[in-house]
């Protein structure tokens, strides 16, 4: 039967693959975020009445500085989640990952999904934006050249298959179209329509950070498992996470195959503020295998980039039987505003 050896956890941001004197321009279009939640309510506010509300110790933590060893710090511990997966060596990697208005919007938002198909494209980003911008010097982040990156298809339609099973109502998706558009909102905590235009698109961020940052060269089969946790009203609990971590794992020890697979969950942890608390209340019930304070994260608190937490708790019922460690937790003030994000690194071993 398969075995799960290892489990990885990280942050995404393109503030990891940017040099961190341009972090500041992070705090400029923080401003234009529709998605800035107050800590600890939840609350969705604009920039101006963070900076009202931010304490004057978290003013003080913007700075060059700070910047230039918190960007250390994270690349010290994305070296490690790579070198962890190396030695680990796995056959697949099963990926628990978002989808931010990439290949889903409000014409059709799946709850959670699961891509089957035999090959995933990966298409490089920001290749055409300025270099001094975000984009165009944090774009690599995510995968340099386009290819199709393969997906083991036999694990991924065998999860569909016993999810259903386990009564996990899971979408399927099997191929990318050339191109997406459409729109989220307004709808709960997100106030108005947020437009994407008509792009060429390949994997969601998400999974192409694993790609190009994790894997880094050595191409591994994936599954990608996709959950909605950004886009109200169809965003799952964590109980729901959880839950579904742990069938995951039922699955793919039941499957009839010897390889070794691997389970990372990608994103988090808090942004676009920092709410170090939530991110604690996750390390924690990671460290502590402590499944009901983990199925009980309070809601009100997983919203916007927040929500990418519960990628760490699918992971985490997932890897029940494995111990897990903080590689690192970096929580990254960019602005006087309190934006920012805490930036997270774990294994599971
Ligand atoms: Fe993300």
């Amino acid at each position: 039967m398969a075995k799960i050896v290892l489990g990885l956890a990280s942050a995404h941001s393109p503030m990891l693959s940017l040099q961190p004197d341009m972090w500041p321009l992070f705090a400029e279009r923080d401003k234009g975020n529709k998605m800035l939640t107050a800590v600890p309510s939840g609350e969705v506010v604009s920039y101006e009445t963070l900076l009202e509300q931010t304490s004057p110790s978290v003013v003080t933590k913007a700075n060059q500085e700070n910047f230039d060893a918190q960007h250390a710090a994270c690349q010290k511990a994305i070296t490690t989640l790579e070198e962890t997966l190396a030695e680990a060596n796995p056959d697949v990697v099963v990926i628990i990952g978002d989808d931010q208005e990439e290949l889903f919007f409000d014409d059709n938002m799946p709850l959670f999904a699961i891509y089957w198909g035999d090959k995933m494209r990966l298409i490089p980003r920001g290749q055409d934006a300025p270099a001094n911008s975000i984009l165009g010097a944090s774009g690599w982040g995510y995968g340099d050249v386009e290819m199709d990156v393969p997906v083991n298809s036999q694990l991924a339609l065998y999860l569909i298959e016993k999810l259903l099973e386990a009564d996990f109502d899971m979408a399927q998706c099997r191929y990318l179209k050339d191109e997406y558009s459409g729109s989220v909102g307004p709808s709960g905590y997100i106030g108005s329509s947020i437009v994407t235009e008509k792009h060429r698109q390949g994997m969601p961020h998400a999974y192409a950070y694993v790609v190009k940052r994790i894997m880094n060269g050595k191409v591994i089969p994936i599954v990608p498992v996709i959950q909605n946790t950004f886009y109200p009203p169809n965003q799952p609990t964590p109980k729901r996470c959880y839950d579904l971590g742990r069938a995951i794992a039922k699955a793919i020890e039941s499957w009839d195959s010897d390889k070794r697979v691997a389970i990372v969950a990608s994103g988090g942890l808090s942004h676009f503020t920092v709410d170090e608390e939530i991110d604690w209340m996750a390390l924690n019930g990671m460290k502590n295998k402590d499944a009901e304070a983990l199925s009980s994260l309070p809601r009100n608190r997983l919203n916007s980039g927040h929500s990418e937490i519960l990628n760490w708790v699918t992971a985490a019922g997932a890897l029940e039987h494995l111990d897990f460690e903080v590689v690192d937790y970096v929580p990254v003030y960019r602005s006087p505003a309190g934006t920012g994000g805490g930036w997270g690194f774990g294994r599971w071993q």
